[in-house]
């Protein structure tokens, strides 16, 4: 008997269902109550002496297995009909994720960025609501000087006068108040100006204004950063740097980059010249050092501003400033995988 009871131990080992009337099926075989167990236990009685142990341990073993084993089939059926119900096939491969696109602007500025850093400078950034100080007044442009009209300013609040900032100029400001030279700093960033909307000029735009301040810092150092960046970021180290003025910079150029007149776009883009204007730069007034509390007598330095849009338009091709902030996907997917 013991053998017979080993061998339905290997049976219910053994049982596989599919179906829920397949499992209830098996139940009733062994746990019913007219089933396989019960019958063992009431053969118990018959059973000699010497053999009660071993023969309750089996049936025992045997109820044990055989519950075991219909909860389990019972769990893995309810799973199964789960995904069957929502009729989904979980070994079906997965939908393609999009990874999305950097926008122009940042490629750009991210280049930018990465050009300066591997000369030794770091980024610092500051608020786009700035105060008369920062935008202004520390750059050598006190009240009333005409100088403020170069740049058409969103007043928030005035007396004391608050606004959006119109040039990053204001972060260097802050850079210099808070740290003694040697200053190596690049400060991107999105600037305001009251200008009405067409496909070449935006209300907002981004720039990224440079500074570098130390001893015997001169106008030749200047001149080879710029042309080390222009070859970096175009491929391109033909400048000039023609005369200019900026209350905050003296002297004073506008930098202006040999393009060439290879295609029908160059001639567009540079007027038919080949040169094409992508910065204002100069040395730093002793004036704005002073009034960082930088000693104008012991450090000298040069600064330099452009804007990141025009270069973005340029470099892409991209013919209306607007599309940059409109956010229309379909221009957006153009731009390489952000990866
Ligand atoms: N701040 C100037 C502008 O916004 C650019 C500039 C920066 C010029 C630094 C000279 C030096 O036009």
């Amino acid at each position: 008997m013991i053998d017979k009871i080993k061998e339905y131990i290997a049976e219910v080992e053994d049982f596989q269902a599919k179906s829920k009337e397949e499992i209830e099926a098996f139940r009733i075989k062994f746990s019913g109550k007219k089933g396989i167990i019960n019958d063992f236990f009431s053969e118990f009685r018959n059973v000699a002496v010497e053999q009660k142990k071993e023969f309750g341990q089996a049936i025992n073993t045997l109820k044990n297995i055989a519950e075991e084993k219909v909860k389990l089939l019972k769990e893995e059926a309810d799973t199964s009909t789960q995904y069957q119900s929502k009729g989904e096939d979980i070994t079906r491969p997965g939908e393609p994720i999009s990874i999305g696109s950097r926008h122009p602007i940042s490629l750009v500025k991210n280049n930018i960025i990465d050009i300066f850093s591997r000369i030794g400078f770091n980024v610092s950034e500051g608020p786009e609501i700035e105060d008369d100080w920062h935008n202004f007044t520390a750059l050598n442009l006190p009240e009333y000087h005409p100088a403020r009209d170069m740049q058409d300013t969103f007043f928030i609040q005035t007396d004391p006068d608050i606004l959006l900032r119109t040039h990053t100029s204001s972060v260097q400001v802050r850079y210099m108040e808070n740290n003694k030279p040697p200053i190596r700093t690049i400060s991107p960033g999105r600037v305001y100006r009251n200008e009405a909307i067409s496909a070449r000029s935006h209300c907002f735009f981004h720039q990224v204004e440079g500074l570098y301040i130390d001893k015997d810092v001169s106008f030749a150092d200047l001149k080879q950063t710029l042309q080390y960046f222009t070859q970096e970021m175009f491929g391109k180290s033909k400048i000039r740097l023609r005369p200019s003025y900026f209350p905050f910079t003296e002297p004073s150029a506008e930098v202006d980059v040999y393009w060439g007149l290879e295609t029908e776009t160059d001639y567009k883009m540079t007027k038919g010249t080949g040169w094409l204007e992508i910065m204002g730069c100069g040395m730093v007034d002793p004036n704005v050092l002073k009034n960082c509390n930088i000693d104008p007598d012991e450090y000298s330095g040069f600064a330099f501003g452009m804007g990141i849009d025009r270069i973005a338009l340029l470099q892409y091709g991209i013919l209306d400033i607007r599309l940059l902030s409109e956010n229309d996907k379909r221009f957006l997917d153009q731009f390489i995988p952000a990866l």
